[in-house]
């Protein structure tokens, strides 16, 4: 039996200066994708998925988080005595449940490894999910959300889990690629992964997706703070030398991951989560369509 995956990491620390001016006094997480904020679609991923708790990794100047998970009770009230039932409706995924959240700070930009481990308290002695919230998932049609078919392999496989997806070669030196070994009927095995490989150098094409289950020593192997790539201690690094003694399995997620760490892709997530929106999907599609063809128009020859 493995055990049930009830708790999740979600890494919200990180300054967003490939998007600044937009981060300067707003969480990057807090920038809306359409109509609610990144880090919203992250959460109701991770809840999806079964997740009873969530471990928000901040820091300084990311207060907003913790304020819009909680009830915004004189909003809540004024939007009752106008009896504005709708709205309070659209309110209700931003409210965790009392006592399913967590905030814990990473004081020090000391890379992500560090940010994971800071939660360790939190998450003890059982396995858990990580979600980095600048990946933001679009399933394809009846296909399950990332992180559900990936507790459905670890209940197959136990271990740990990487969610992957396919990159093209140009951008394989941005991500954690793996190495693939043997084919499972979910899934396959992993046999390596290196964070960042230099141009030309990637074992596969299939990168971390932002998306993991792992077991809980992995925090014995991120307290010896060993730094790796760009000077910060890595996960991947410390996966790495879990995987000398545990198993690692890839799932392939079927569908689109929108990179919101940088200008385009967080453009892209915005206008594919408004196509993707039940109630204003198809005045999207057509608000796009024009607006495409006007700048078609005014671009300079
Ligand atoms: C992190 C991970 C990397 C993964 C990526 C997904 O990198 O270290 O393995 O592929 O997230 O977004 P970062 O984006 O923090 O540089």
């Amino acid at each position: 039996m493995t055990r049930k995956i009830r708790k999740a990491i979600l890494p919200v620390a990180g300054f967003g200066t490939r998007v600044l001016p937009a981060t300067k006094a707003v969480p990057k997480e807090m920038l809306a994708v359409f109509d609610r904020p990144a880090i919203q679609y992250v959460v109701d991923e991770a809840r999806a998925a079964g997740i009873e708790h969530i471990v928000f990794v901040t820091g300084r100047n990311k207060s907003a988080i913790e304020d819009y998970f909680d009830v915004a009770y004189e909003l809540e009230e004024s939007l009752r005595a106008k009896s504005k039932t709708a709205l309070i409706e659209d309110l209700r995924p931003t409210r965790l449940e009392a006592g399913a959240a967590s905030f814990v700070r990473q004081q020090e930009p000391k890379g992500l490894g560090h940010a994971v481990w800071c939660a360790r308290d939190i998450i003890g002695d059982e396995p858990f999910a990580l979600l980095l919230p600048d990946m933001i998932m679009l399933p394809d049609a009846n296909a399950p959300g990332c992180l559900e078919a990936m507790i459905a392999a670890h209940a197959a496989h136990g271990g740990n889990i990487i969610g992957v997806n396919a990159v093209a070669p140009e951008f394989a030196h941005l991500y954690g690629i793996v190495a693939v070994g043997a084919k499972k009927d979910i899934g396959f095995e992993i046999s390596g992964m290196v964070e960042k490989p230099p141009a030309g150098t990637a074992p596969s094409n299939l990168y971390i997706n932002g998306r993991y289950v792992l077991q809980p020593e992995i925090f014995d192997i991120l307290a010896t703070q060993e730094r790796g790539a760009g000077g910060e201690i890595q996960i991947t690094d410390g996966m790495r030398k879990l995987m000398s003694w545990q198993p690692f399995h890839g799932v392939e997620f079927q569908g689109r991951v929108y990179d919101c760490g940088d200008k385009i892709g967080y453009l892209r997530a915005t206008a594919a989560l408004a196509m993707a929106n039940a109630a204003y999907g198809a005045d999207a599609v057509a608000a796009l369509q024009d607006e495409l063809a006007i700048a078609a128009r005014h671009r300079p020859a």
